[in-house]
C-alpha cells in the first residue's frame, strides 16, 4: 500500500493534503466540505481580534494561470473557529486541526493566542505573516525586525505547536537572515508561501484592473507562483533546524506539483488556487496522483524521498 501519511510536530496525519488558508475555510459549510474531502485534515481562515466583511467585491478572479484575490482578510472571528474546531474535536477526536489567526500588531497577536490558550483547542496555530492585501498594512514578513519581535513575544505567551505562514522570498540573503531568526525560536513549521504579493492582473478589452481593492493589486497564486514556492520550501528546508517542518503551498494542481512539493522538503502541502477552481474532490485526484508517481519510482512513503532533491553537481 502506498502511504500519502505524514507526520507535523509530532502530529499524524492519514494524508500530507490539506486546503491552504483563505480557501474552502471561511465558514462552518465550507469546512464541513474540506472534513468530508480527503485532505488530511483543514486550515480556518485567517482569523482576527474582531469580525472583519474584508475588501470591496470583486476581490478575487480565476485567471488561466492561476488566481489574483485582494480578500481582505475576511472572517468571522476567533471565538467562531474556535467553536467550530471544538465540534470537530468532539466528534473526531483522533484528528488534529490548523488554527489560522492573523493580529494587526503584536497585542492582537498575544490577545489571539490568549484565548486559544482558554480555549479547549488542541491542534496548532499557523499565525499568519503574510496577508498582502489589508490597504495600508505591509507584510509582516517582508519586516526582519518585527519578525523577530512578534516570535519573541509569542513564544512568552503561547506553549502549543505553532508555525508562521510566511510570504515568498526572492533574495538568498534573505533567505539567511530570515533562517537566522526563525531558527532562534522553537517553531513547529514554517508554511510557505502566502501568495505573491501586489500584482495585478487587467482586462485588456475593458482597459481595466479585474479586482476593485487596491487599484486592482492583489497576491497572485496558482501556476504562476509554482517555481517561487519550491524554491521557498527547499531553501527553508536547507536552512532550518531539522525541528522546524515545511508546508509547502504554492502552485499545487496535481499529484506531480505535490510530489515536487515533498521533493523540496515539504512534510505537508496545502491547496489554494486549484481548490478554488475545483472543489475539494480535488483531493481524492491529487492523492491518487501522487500515490501514482510513488509507484512509479518505487517509494512507499514520503519519507522514501522528502527533501531528497538531486543537484547537477
Ligand atoms: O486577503 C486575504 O484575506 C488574504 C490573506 C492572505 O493571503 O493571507
Amino acid at each position: 500500500m502506498i502511504s500519502t501519511e505524514t507526520t507535523l510536530a509530532g502530529i499524524h496525519f492519514d494524508n500530507c493534503l490539506m486546503n491552504a488558508a483563505g480557501v474552502y475555510c471561511y465558514d462552518a459549510d465550507e469546512l464541513n466540505q474540506i472534513q468530508k474531502s480527503a485532505a488530511g485534515t483543514f486550515v480556518t481562515k485567517s482569523a482576527t481580534v474582531v469580525p472583519r466583511a474584508g475588501n470591496p467585491e470583486p476581490r478575487y478572479l480565476s485567471t488561466p494561470w492561476g488566481s489574483i484575490n485582494s480578500m481582505g482578510l475576511p472572517n468571522k472571528g476567533l471565538p467562531y473557529y474556535l467553536d467550530y474546531v471544538s465540534q470537530q474535536q468532539t466528534l473526531f477526536p483522533e484528528k488534529r486541526y490548523f488554527q489560522s489567526i492573523t493580529g494587526f500588531n503584536i497585542d492582537e497577536d498575544e490577545a489571539l493566542l490568549k484565548q486559544i490558550t482558554d480555549s479547549d483547542f488542541n491542534g496548532l496555530v499557523e499565525l499568519n505573516l503574510s496577508c498582502p492585501n489589508v490597504p495600508g498594512k505591509p507584510q509582516t514578513g517582508y519586516d526582519f525586525e518585527t519578525v523577530e519581535q512578534i516570535l519573541t513575544r509569542v513564544f512568552e505567551v503561547y506553549e502549543g505547536p505553532l508555525g508562521v505562514k510566511l510570504p515568498p522570498y526572492f533574495d538568498i540573503v534573505h533567505f539567511d537572515q530570515m533562517a537566522a531568526i526563525l531558527n532562534q525560536f522553537p517553531l513547529a513549521f514554517i508554511n510557505s508561501v502566502n501568495s505573491i504579493g501586489n500584482g495585478l492582473t487587467i482586462d485588456a478589452a475593458t482597459e481595466r484592473v479585474s479586482i476593485k481593492p487596491k487599484h486592482g493589486f492583489g497576491g497572485i497564486g496558482g501556476d504562476y507562483i509554482k517555481p517561487t514556492a519550491l524554491a521557498n520550501v527547499h531553501t527553508f528546508y536547507q536552512r532550518l533546524k531539522p525541528e522546524i517542518q515545511i508546508i509547502g503551498t504554492g502552485g499545487v494542481k496535481s499529484g506531480q506539483d505535490v510530489f515536487e512539493h515533498l521533493l523540496c522538503g515539504a512534510s505537508m502541502v496545502q491547496v489554494g488556487t486549484a481548490l478554488h477552481k475545483e472543489g475539494p474532490q480535488i483531493f481524492d485526484r491529487l492523492t491518487a496522483e501522487l500515490q501514482t508517481i510513488m509507484q512509479q519510482k518505487g517509494y512507499n512513503k514520503i519519507a522514501d524521498f522528502k527533501g531528497k532533491l538531486k543537484y547537477l553537481d
